[in-house]
């Protein structure tokens, strides 16, 4: 997939394009599911499904290993959506690009090999108080094992970042690490990563993005983001679970320790002393998620025809319609900021009414969201709140599942409000 493709831009014609998600034909009581949960996992089209179909029926033997025409064709395959990832993320090299189990991963690669080798007690990571926990643990857990202060770029009461928190926190000791996603999950909020990236380089730090929330719906350049990590993961953009990548800059990368250890990331191994292969695979131990990377491709390419410009419109239009009518609603309460500057993920609360019985009610009528802490505790913790109810768009969502969200919540105050 080429840069170009990706940033086409056309209104959707979602109708059809829901018409390769073969979940859309499942019927709940006669009717398909309103399918508002995407921000946790998306639905996979058929050419996601058939691309790693037609890799296991005629391309699959394992990568890197066989001299013989078929592994060959496995490795072109793996390498090929090595090469897709870094188109789709506008990395300088494919090299840059490791494959991991999922963003998650990624992140504790990051977190493990960078951080045990270079944070100490003086030292200050720096996280937001809306990160997933798949970023806030991580630094959390490091920092406490190295000694380095762990400290958070408290939110508004809108969910957008305070920046002006930043002269404070540099001033508690060396800031080594910031780390930020790029969208909130929970709140949609879209977060300032240039300019957290210029700070943090200006202290000295490395700046490390989670762009798991954002890379399946926006453009994410990372060349242009100025961040040193950069972390994806598959199952939220069309592609399968068990696949993510990280991206990070080349120098870092080479001057880091490995994180797994084992096959396939040594150069050469004796009974005294191991030595490591180069980029990427000294970050790929093992026989790597390679059909799920072909299926990853896939989806990106799949996007790309789409256009991620037009799918951000797509969404937008949606959040702010679903925005518009749930703050009509005087017994909701709308978290997060105003919808021009949020991705498309509205969580809300029903006054008096857990998210769980939400949930369960709105399943009822076929709307599927989710209801919970969302991986974001320290989040709930500053809202006020143990969870929240969230619904999220993606490419095939339509208006007629917001009118069943609306219609449904208004069932859930009738029975339990
Ligand atoms: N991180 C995913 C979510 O926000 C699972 O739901």
């Amino acid at each position: 997939m080429d840069r170009v493709s990706a940033t086409t831009s056309h209104v959707l014609d979602t109708h059809r394009l829901r018409a390769d998600f073969p979940v859309f034909e499942e019927l709940f009581d006669g009717k398909p599911v309103a399918y508002l949960d995407s921000a946790s996992s998306s639905q996979k089209p058929r050419q996601v499904l058939d691309r790693m179909r037609a890799f296991y029926e005629h391309e699959y033997a394992n990568v890197h290993r066989g001299v013989y025409r078929l592994a060959e064709r496995a490795t072109e395959g793996f390498e090929g959506a090595r090469r897709t990832t870094a188109a789709f993320l506008n990395a300088p090299s494919e090299k840059e690009v490791v494959f991991t189990r999922s963003a998650t991963e990624a992140l504790n690669l990051v977190a493990y090999a960078w951080g045990l080798d270079n944070l100490g007690p003086g030292d200050v990571v720096v996280i937001t108080e809306l990160e997933h926990h798949a970023s806030f643990v991580p630094w959390q857990y490091i920092a406490h094992r190295t000694g380095a202060s762990f400290r958070h770029i408290p939110i508004d009461d809108r969910g957008e970042l305070q920046l002006d928190a930043l002269d404070g926190l540099a001033r508690e000791g060396d800031v080594k690490v910031v780390a930020s996603n790029l969208v909130s999950n929970t709140l949609g909020t879209i977060n300032p990563v240039e300019r957290l990236a210029e700070w943090a380089h200006g202290q000295g730090a490395i700046m490390v993005v989670d762009a798991a929330q954002a890379a399946p719906h926006r453009s994410v350049d990372v060349q242009a983001l100025g961040a040193d990590f950069v972390a994806i993961t598959g199952h939220k953009l069309c592609g399968p679970t068990g696949i993510g990548a990280l991206w990070g800059r080349k120098e870092i990368l080479e001057a880091m320790s490995p994180f797994n250890l084992g096959g396939e990331m040594i150069r050469s191994v004796g009974l005294q002393k191991t030595t490591f292969n180069e980029l990427p695979h000294k970050f790929e131990a093992g026989t790597p998620a390679f059909a799920e990377a072909v299926g990853l491709a896939a989806a990106m390419d799949y996007l790309g025809e789409i256009g991620l410009e037009a799918i951000e419109r797509h969404e937008h239009a949606l959040v702010e319609q679903a925005m518009g009518a749930l703050e009509e609603i005087p017994w909701i309460r709308v978290f997060g900021p105003p919808a021009d500057r949020r991705a498309g993920i509205v969580s809300f609360e029903v006054e008096g009414i857990h998210p769980h019985d939400v949930a369960q009610i709105l399943d009822w009528e076929g709307v599927a969201v989710r209801a919970g802490h969302h991986c974001t505790q320290p989040l709930m913790t500053r809202l006020g709140v143990a969870a929240t109810t969230r619904a999220s768009f993606y490419l095939y969502s339509v208006p007629e599942d917001l009118e069943r969200l609306v219609a449904g919540l208004y069932k859930v105050k009738a029975s339990l409000g």
